[in-house]
C-alpha cells in the first residue's frame, strides 16, 4: 500500500466486476476509502471485505441500481455521512444491449441509455455538490466507441459519445470551481463486458492480447492524483487499435 490517496474517498458506481472492481482496489491501495456501489450486493461484500483485508481503509458497500435516481442519492448522501465528505467519484456502471438500429427493441434501448446516460446523470449530480467542496475529481468511463463513428451497436457507441460530451461540458461547468473531470477511454479491456456480442472480453480474449481491467485502474488513480492541473482524457487503447479499425471496426 502506498499513500497518494491518503485521507481521501471515492464512490464507485460498478464496482461489483471488471473496471469498478478494480479501480476500488486500486484506489484503496494508495489509500482512499472507497464506498462500492453496483447492484450485485453479494459481490460488492466480497471486493469490500478483501480490500479491508489488503489494505487499511474503510470499505462501504453501497448497494445501488444507478437508474434509480432515490437510490443514487441516498447512496452518496450515507457515503458522504459516514465517510466525513467525497473527493472522487468514479462514473464506471455501464453496459451493451442490443445490435443494430432496426433489430434493438425499445426495451433494450431504454436499459442502455437508463444505465450508460441518466446513470451517469444522477450520479454526477448527486455527488457534484461534495466535490465542489473538496476540490475533487470526477472520471468518466467513455470508450474508443465514443470517440469514432462504427458500424454496428450505435445506440451503444452513442450513449458513449454523449458520456464524453457530458463530461467536457460538465468540466467547462466546474472547473472554475477547482472540480477535475477526466474521461477515460478504453478500447477492449477483459471483463464481464461484451457478453451481447456472444461471449465476454474476458473470455474472447487471452491475457496479453487486449486491455486488463488493472490497467484503466491505474489510469483512474492518476487522474484522482493530478492537482492543481487535471487529465482532462485519457485514451488507453490495445495497440494494435488503428490497425484494426481500419480493418474491421470496433466493439468496445
Ligand atoms: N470492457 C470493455 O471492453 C470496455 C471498453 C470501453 C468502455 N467500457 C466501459 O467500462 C465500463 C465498465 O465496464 P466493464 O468492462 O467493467 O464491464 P463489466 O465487467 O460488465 O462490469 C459492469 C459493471 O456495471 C455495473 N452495472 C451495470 N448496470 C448497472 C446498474 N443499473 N446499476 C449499477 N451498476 C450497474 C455492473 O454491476 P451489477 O450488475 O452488479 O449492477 C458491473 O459492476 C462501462 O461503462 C463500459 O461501457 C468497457
Amino acid at each position: 500500500m502506498t499513500d497518494s490517496l491518503d485521507g481521501t474517498t471515492a464512490f464507485v458506481t460498478g464496482a461489483s466486476a471488471g473496471i469498478g472492481r478494480a479501480s476500488a482496489h486500486a484506489l484503496a491501495r494508495e489509500g482512499a476509502d472507497v464506498a462500492l456501489a453496483a447492484r450485485s450486493e453479494d459481490e460488492l461484500e466480497a471486493i469490500a471485505e478483501s480490500i479491508r483485508t489488503e489494505y487499511d481503509v474503510t470499505a462501504l458497500v453501497a448497494p445501488t441500481d444507478v437508474r434509480d435516481e432515490a437510490a443514487v442519492e441516498g447512496a452518496i448522501e450515507a457515503t458522504v455521512d459516514e465517510l466525513g465528505g467525497l473527493d472522487l467519484l468514479l462514473n464506471n456502471a455501464g453496459l451493451a444491449r442490443g445490435t443494430s438500429v432496426e433489430e434493438m427493441s425499445t426495451e433494450q434501448y431504454r436499459t442502455m441509455m437508463e444505465t450508460n446516460v441518466d446513470g451517469m446523470f444522477f450520479t454526477t449530480r448527486a455527488a457534484l455538490p461534495h466535490l465542489r467542496e473538496s476540490a475533487g475529481t470526477l472520471v468518466f468511463i467513455g470508450s474508443f466507441a465514443g470517440q469514432y463513428p462504427r458500424p454496428f451497436n450505435p445506440i451503444y457507441a452513442a450513449s458513449k459519445w454523449w458520456t464524453r460530451g457530458f463530461a467536457k461540458s460538465v468540466s467547462a461547468e466546474v472547473g472554475s470551481d477547482d472540480v477535475a473531470v477526466t474521461v477515460i477511454n478504453p478500447s477492449e479491456v477483459r471483463t464481464e463486458f461484451g457478453a451481447v456480442y456472444g461471449e465476454t472480453f474476458a473470455e474472447r480474449f487471452d491475457e496479453g492480447e487486449v486491455t486488463e481491467p488493472e490497467e484503466i485502474a491505474e489510469a483512474v488513480v492518476f487522474a484522482a492524483e493530478q492537482g492543481p492541473s487535471m487529465a482532462s482524457e485519457i485514451d488507453l487503447y490495445r495497440r494494435d487499435k488503428f490497425e484494426l479499425f481500419g480493418k474491421f471496426g470496433d466493439e468496445s
